[in-house]
């Protein structure tokens, strides 16, 4: 069976794109049948369209709560039949409201080996530290900020002193690294 799912995502949408074309090669057997964004002029939004994928886009302040908009998410959701939500650098916490209608069906990407480096900038902050080997976590979400069980994760290399060229590494990796782990996930 096909998995439907929807891709939140904030920014560029590189790891949409993977997944969309690891579907299109037909290694993994889902739909992306939403691109839901908090950010109506990312670049992953040209992507979508590019792949004839509809967008959900909203900007936050023009709702009264989280729970506004997540009911709205929700509805729009429902009505494609959507199973998993599929977070790939979506830079807001997910409230009750979408937990709720999603129980143990939200993942994330995240561009650290978690617990370590949370949050924002986990590869500046990865660097900072001084760390030689960093990597990438597939979880599940619940309400804290990347906390939820750990699915899969990945180590990569930090190229001292270069930035760029660590996110690029880390970027590769995600782009195997989460559809493999989606497959996984869905065959179960
Ligand atoms: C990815 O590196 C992802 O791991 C990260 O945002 C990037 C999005 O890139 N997510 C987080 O930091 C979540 N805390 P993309 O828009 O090109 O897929």
């Amino acid at each position: 069976m096909t998995t439907k799912i929807a891709v939140f995502a904030s920014g560029s949408g590189s790891n949409f794109q993977a997944i969309q074309e690891s579907i299109e090669r037909g290694e993994l057997n889902a739909k992306i049948e939403l691109v839901v964004t908090d950010k109506p002029n990312a670049y992953v939004v040209k992507r979508a369209e590019q792949f004839g994928i509809p967008v959900f886009s909203f900007s936050p302040k023009d709702y009264e709560s989280k729970a506004t908009y997540e009911s709205e998410i929700v509805k729009a959701l429902k009505g494609k039949s959507v199973e998993w939500i599929v977070l790939a650098g979506y830079m807001r916490l997910i409230g009750e409201t979408l937990l709720t209608a999603f129980p143990n069906k939200v993942v994330n990407i995240h561009p650290s080996l978690l617990p370590s480096f949370p949050g924002k900038d986990a590869i500046g902050q990865a660097m900072d530290h001084g760390v030689k080997i960093t990597g990438v976590t597939v979880h599940y979400v619940d309400e804290g900020m990347d906390t939820g069980p750990i699915i899969a994760q990945a180590a990569v290399e930090v190229v001292e002193g270069d930035r760029e060229a660590t996110e690029e590494r880390i970027h590769q990796v995600e782009h195997q690294l989460y559809p493999k782990t989606l497959k996984r996930l869905f065959e179960k």
